[in-house]
């Protein structure tokens, strides 16, 4: 018989105020690193874009707003994984700051991939700010200059992080239980 493991929504683990609270500290960080420069912020889609689209909305720098999509084939966790863009960025990076808007930081290898291709576009800096930072599970080293929020374990969705596409739409971030449907 073939195993199927089926997936439930666990508790809350960050609320919408919390996040809310959060968004707000952290556009506060970013306004105050960036005042007077010009700045590209960058949404990785799909995964970040509730979190991008709230976060902009208090930033006072003038930022130029900008989205990519990476998408990365094979094993999940394996060093051999292939990453690409499926959608690049449009603006010019040359001379300007970039700040990169991620949904979550796990292994570290897709945004390894971009902080590197993003480098190489002759920006004065490139930063990570990442929702969830999933420190853990790093298996390359990545560094989030602005965190939201850290976890050590578990598989969250919510706020427009998903499984297997769903629960994107969720407006607070919870734990995602499973269970294997062959017991009962
Ligand atoms: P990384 O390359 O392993 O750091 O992870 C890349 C991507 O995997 C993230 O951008 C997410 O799209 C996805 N991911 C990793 N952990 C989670 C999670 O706990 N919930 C939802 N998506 C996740
Ligand atoms: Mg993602």
């Amino acid at each position: 018989m073939t195993e199927r493991i089926n997936e439930s929504l666990g508790r809350v683990v960050f609320s919408e105020e919390q996040i809310r609270q959060r968004v707000r500290e952290i556009a506060a960080d970013i306004n105050a690193l960036y005042a007077g420069k010009s700045l590209v912020v960058i949404c990785v889609l799909k995964g970040a874009a509730m979190f991008f689209t709230d976060l902009v909305r208090h930033l006072t720098v003038r930022p130029e707003l900008d989205f990519v999509r990476v998408a990365s084939y094979g094993n999940d966790t394996s060093a051999t994984r292939a990453i690409s863009f499926t959608k690049d960025i449009e603006l010019s990076l040359q001379g300007k700051h970039v700040l990169i808007v991620e949904d979550i930081v796990d292994t570290g290898r897709s945004m390894e991939f971009l902080l590197r291709q993003l480098e190489a576009r002759r920006a004065k800096s490139v930063r990570l700010c990442a929702l969830v930072d999933n420190h853990e599970r790093r298996e390359v080293e990545v560094n989030v200059d602005f965190p939201g929020f850290r976890i050590s374990d578990g598989f969250v969705v919510g706020y427009g992080l998903d499984y297997a596409e769903r629960y994107r739409e969720l407006p607070e971030i919870r734990l995602l239980d499973w269970q294997d449907s062959n017991k009962e």
